[in-house]
C-alpha cells in the first residue's frame, strides 16, 4: 500500500506563487534559505550531471543589475515603459535567486533534458519557499536570456542562461485567483 502524504498533497493541491509585485521585505536570511536551497537542488537530474547553480542576489548586487537593465533596454529595442519594468524586476526584489542553467557536455544526457532539470530547480524553490510561509515567484523576460546582459550581469558563460529569477518575500495582499487547467481536457488515457 502506498503511504500517504496527506498534507503535502494538500500543499501541491492549493500552492500558488505570489506575484513579486506584492511581495515586501523582509526576505529569508540565510538561516532561512538554508533549508529552501537544499531542498530546491534535490530534484530529478538524469546522469547526477547537476547542470545547474545558484546565485544569491540581495540588494546592491539587485541595484546594479536593474541599473544595467536600464542602460541596456534601449539598445534591445524596449520602450522606457518595457525598459523600467524589467529594471524594476531587480529593483524592488527583497532577494532573488538566480537559477543558473549550466549544462554539460554528455553523451547520454541532451542539453533539453538538462534544461528540464534547470527547471525543475526552479519549481523545487518556489515550493519551498511557499512551504516555508514565504512569497515567491519565477520570473525570466529579456534579461535571462541575453548574452550581453548575462556576462555584465552575473558573468555567465555564453553556454549558461537563468532558467528562472526567482523573487523570495513577505507576502502583503493576497494572490489573485488564477484559472487553472482542466485536467480531463488536458489528459489522454491511453489503454491499447
Ligand atoms: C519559465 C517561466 C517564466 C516565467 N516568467 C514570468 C515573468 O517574467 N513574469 C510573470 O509575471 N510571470 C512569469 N511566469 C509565471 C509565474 O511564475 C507563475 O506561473 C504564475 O505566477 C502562476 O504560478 P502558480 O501556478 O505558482 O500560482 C513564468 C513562468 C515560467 C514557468
Amino acid at each position: 500500500m502506498p503511504a500517504p502524504h496527506p498534507q503535502a498533497l494538500e500543499f501541491l493541491l492549493n500552492r500558488r506563487s505570489r506575484p513579486a509585485k506584492t511581495l515586501t521585505d523582509p526576505a529569508p536570511d540565510a538561516a532561512a534559505l538554508q533549508p529552501i536551497l537544499t531542498a530546491g537542488l534535490r530534484v530529478p537530474d538524469h546522469g547526477k550531471l547537476e547542470p545547474w547553480r545558484l546565485i544569491i542576489l540581495q540588494g546592491p548586487a539587485l541595484a546594479r543589475l536593474a541599473e544595467l537593465c536600464r542602460d541596456m533596454a534601449p539598445t534591445r529595442g524596449l520602450d522606457a515603459e518595457k525598459a523600467e519594468k524589467s529594471a524594476m524586476m531587480f529593483a524592488a526584489a527583497p532577494l532573488m535567486i538566480a537559477v543558473i542553467s549550466a549544462p554539460v557536455h554528455s553523451e547520454k544526457v541532451p542539453p533539453v533534458e538538462q534544461a528540464h532539470s534547470a527547471g525543475a530547480v526552479c519549481l523545487s524553490l518556489v515550493n519551498a519557499a511557499l512551504a516555508a510561509g514565504w512569497g515567491a515567484n519565477w520570473l525570466t523576460g529579456w534579461t535571462a536570456t541575453d548574452p550581453q546582459f548575462l556576462s555584465r550581469a552575473l558573468d555567465l558563460t555564453p553556454t549558461e542562461q537563468v532558467a528562472g529569477y526567482i523573487v523570495l518575500g513577505t507576502e502583503t495582499s493576497p494572490p489573485p485567483e488564477r484559472p487553472r487547467p482542466d485536467v480531463r481536457q488536458k489528459t489522454t488515457w491511453l489503454t491499447h
